[in-house]
């Protein structure tokens, strides 16, 4: 995922600017994280990024392994385990209470990297624990538009650009504005699954759809099967 921009910062591998993250607050996912992990379990935080998420978690008395590809990101988490790694490439020897896949990264365009994600999740998930996943549901892409977008604390984020480049892969630019006129840029693409194509992806790896968290159904409960 390219990324521009006109200030300095380090960038992650997928495109994300690490300075522009730390701003960002946390918003309601640690509640959701407490919905389906009981009090003071294990929590793996997949694509933890700066530890956004992590801090608020151990907060609440979680015990958090935060894993990023990212040093720059990963260097950035306080009081969590961390690991640098690949997601799909993870091999910790033990299980968690609740596995977190967060920003979407299930709706990769790459089928086998889908798969090899769910099967990282599945591996270290806990007989009775939960896969919690954040997706972009198929009828979020439709509702895509030049422009929309949300403000956070001093970040402003808007969709630049968006179309859909092949039958359910859409190719979008977000920009990011921050501080003092700081400009991001951040193109990447996403596979617009149905919910029909979600849960066959979990299955495949052991897994099954279990409920949406939200209202939005932009967050996923799967158990192991
Ligand atoms: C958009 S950021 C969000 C970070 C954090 N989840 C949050 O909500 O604040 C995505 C993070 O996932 C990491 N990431 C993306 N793909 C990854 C992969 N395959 N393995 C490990 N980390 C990954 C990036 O380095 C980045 O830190």
């Amino acid at each position: 995922m390219p990324t521009t921009g006109t200030g300095p910062g380090p960038i992650t591998p997928d495109g994300s600017p690490v300075d522009f993250y730390s701003r960002l607050s946390p918003g309601g996912e640690p509640e959701l994280v407490a919905q389906v992990t009981p009090p003071g379990g294990s929590v793996l935080e997949l694509g933890a990024g700066v530890g956004r998420v992590t801090h608020p978690l151990v907060e609440l008395g979680f015990a958090v392994v935060a894993v990023d590809e990212s040093p720059e990101m990963i260097a950035r988490v306080r009081g969590a385990r961390t690991v640098l790694a690949r997601v799909q490439d993870l091999r910790l020897d033990e299980r968690f209470d609740t596995v977190m896949l967060a920003s979407q990264l299930v709706n990769t365009t790459d089928e086998r990297s889908r798969h090899a994600l769910l099967a990282a999740c599945a591996r270290h998930v806990d007989r009775h624990g939960a896969v919690l996943i954040q997706w972009m549901p198929a009828e979020a892409h439709d509702r895509w538009h030049v422009g929309m977008g949300r403000t956070d604390g001093d970040v402003s984020i808007s969709m630049a650009a968006v179309e859909e480049v092949s039958p359910g892969v859409f190719d979008a630019t977000m920009r990011y504005t921050y501080g003092d006129a700081q400009v991001w840029t951040q193109s990447f693409s996403s596979k617009r699954l149905t919910d029909g194509d979600l849960a066959a992806a979990l299955e495949a790896e052991g897994l099954r759809l279990d409920r949406f968290l939200t209202e939005d159904r932009t967050w996923v409960v799967a158990v192991p099967a």
